[in-house]
């Protein structure tokens, strides 16, 4: 396939670590015998992390993680590929899409790489014989992650998951850049409007919430921040974003962009408050961060002044705009095409890392069932891949600082 025909050419091109694994891995096979299961956005990024876990040798058995942000012409790509069985089409309705994650797991994968733990919820609440075979797991994302703390506190998982999400090369990075960037660009390309000198209103000032509040702040808005944790909201302060609750900024917003993970961050008491022209968008995985239904009951009409937005008209004549319909902005709107591969590439190393160590280092069979961290040797490893493909060097420890670290008496010190 030339470059103009493969639908993964430019990408692998920006992936340059997952190339470098499946490189390492590709003559080793350590994946040779189990089969993967892997729910993301099936798009180019998540097409070359497919590639890459067949290369080293897994039977790779694909869904989505998200009925809308499918793409068709990947999932056409991957679909006659040795190796690869695909569970997902573009334009399936949610019925279809939920049917074929069912089909995906009663073909009883070895290991599951989730995102928003849709497989793992799935096959521990429908599959129970498939859940007790899994050997492990891997979620990607901070919903996924609330959901298996939940099915933790209920003691009900069957076998070992590493949150991926949690670790320092996932969330310091896609997180904070690849939702901050790829959020405002898409709010921008899809109003084809400017941030500059307008005032930007972020629901949550997490990690996605931090990157798109400082880079909003970067292309020239004012920003305003509407947090529940008083330290998260103190920390906006210090960082030099003003702090106001969502029924004082909302008033005051061109923009609102929600990703807190939780849901009716804007609801019923705000819409009142709302400037005519706001623009609304959420980043936050699920799309109940938005009160959508909520603001079709309290409109006179609805209509879709362009691609990718829906416009509220209310009766006093406010016009109010919901990128997406409320789903994630940077993934499922008419121009998305999600997180830079940059940054993906860097979280799916670490998915990919994830399956290698439970799988092929044999680490899922001696692990309990639970939610583990994941191990700082393989963030590490990432890290320092990533480090070579930009060609950077970093300082070594020298023995006498490695030595320094573990020494509580300090005796070279004057004090
Ligand atoms: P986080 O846990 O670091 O931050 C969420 C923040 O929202 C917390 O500080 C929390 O106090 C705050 N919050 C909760 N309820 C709130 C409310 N009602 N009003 C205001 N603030 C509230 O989570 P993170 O990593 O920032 O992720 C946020 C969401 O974005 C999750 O759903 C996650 O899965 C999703 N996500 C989306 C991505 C994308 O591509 N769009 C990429 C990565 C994560």
């Amino acid at each position: 396939m030339s470059d103009q025909t493969d639908p993964l050419a430019w990408t692998r091109d920006y992936t340059p670590i997952l190339r470098s694994l499946a490189d390492e891995y590709g003559e080793e096979q350590p994946l040779s015998g189990y089969s993967v299961a892997l729910a993301s956005h099936l798009e180019q990024k998540t097409g070359v992390l497919i590639e890459t876990l067949r290369d080293a040798g897994a039977e790779v058995l694909v869904t989505g993680s998200e009925p809308y942000s499918t793409k068709g012409e990947v999932v056409d790509a991957l679909r006659d590929q040795d190796g690869v069985e695909t569970f997902v089409e573009a334009g399936m309705t949610e019925e279809e899409w939920a049917d074929g994650q069912h089909r995906l797991l009663e073909a009883e994968p070895d290991f599951i790489l989730d995102d928003g733990c849709e497989l793992i919820a799935k096959v521990h609440a429908d599959h129970p014989d498939v859940a007790r075979q899994v050997i492990g797991g891997g979620e990607q994302t901070t919903a996924g992650i609330t959901r298996l703390e939940a099915m933790e506190d209920e003691d009900v998982l069957e076998f070992p998951v590493y949150g991926v999400n949690d670790t320092p090369m996932k969330h310091f990075f896609d997180n904070v850049h690849g939702t901050g960037e790829s959020s405002l660009s898409n709010v921008m390309i899809t109003t084809n409007t400017m941030l500059s000198g307008k005032t930007v209103v972020v629901g949550g000032y997490g990690y996605c919430g931090r990157g798109i509040a400082r880079k909003a702040r970067g292309m020239g808005a004012q920003t305003i921040v509407t947090e529940v944790d008083p330290r998260k909201a103190l920390e906006a302060h210090m960082d030099g974003h003003r702090i106001a609750s969502m029924a004082e900024a909302a008033s005051e917003a061109d923009y609102v962009i929600t990703s807190t993970g939780n849901r009716d961050v804007v609801r019923e008491d705000h819409f009142d408050e709302l400037q005519d022209g706001v623009i609304l968008a959420n980043a936050g995985h699920f799309d109940v961060e938005i009160a959508v239904a909520a603001l079709e009951d309290a409109a006179d009409r609805v209509t879709e002044p362009r691609d990718g937005v829906t416009r509220y008209h209310m009766a006093d004549g406010r016009r109010i705009n919901l990128l997406a319909e409320g789903r994630l902005v940077n993934l499922t709107g008419p121009h998305s095409s999600g997180h830079p591969a940059e940054v993906m590439d860097t979280t799916f190393a670490m998915m990919f890392e994830a399956a290698r160590d439970m799988l092929a280092e044999g680490r899922g069979e001696k692990l309990a069932p639970g939610l583990y961290a994941m191990p700082d040797r393989l963030d590490r490893a990432v890290a320092n891949r990533k480090l070579e493909t930009l060609d950077v060097d970093v300082d070594d420890l020298t023995d006498r600082q490695r030595e320094y670290y573990e020494e509580w008496e300090h005796p070279d010190s004057a004090f």
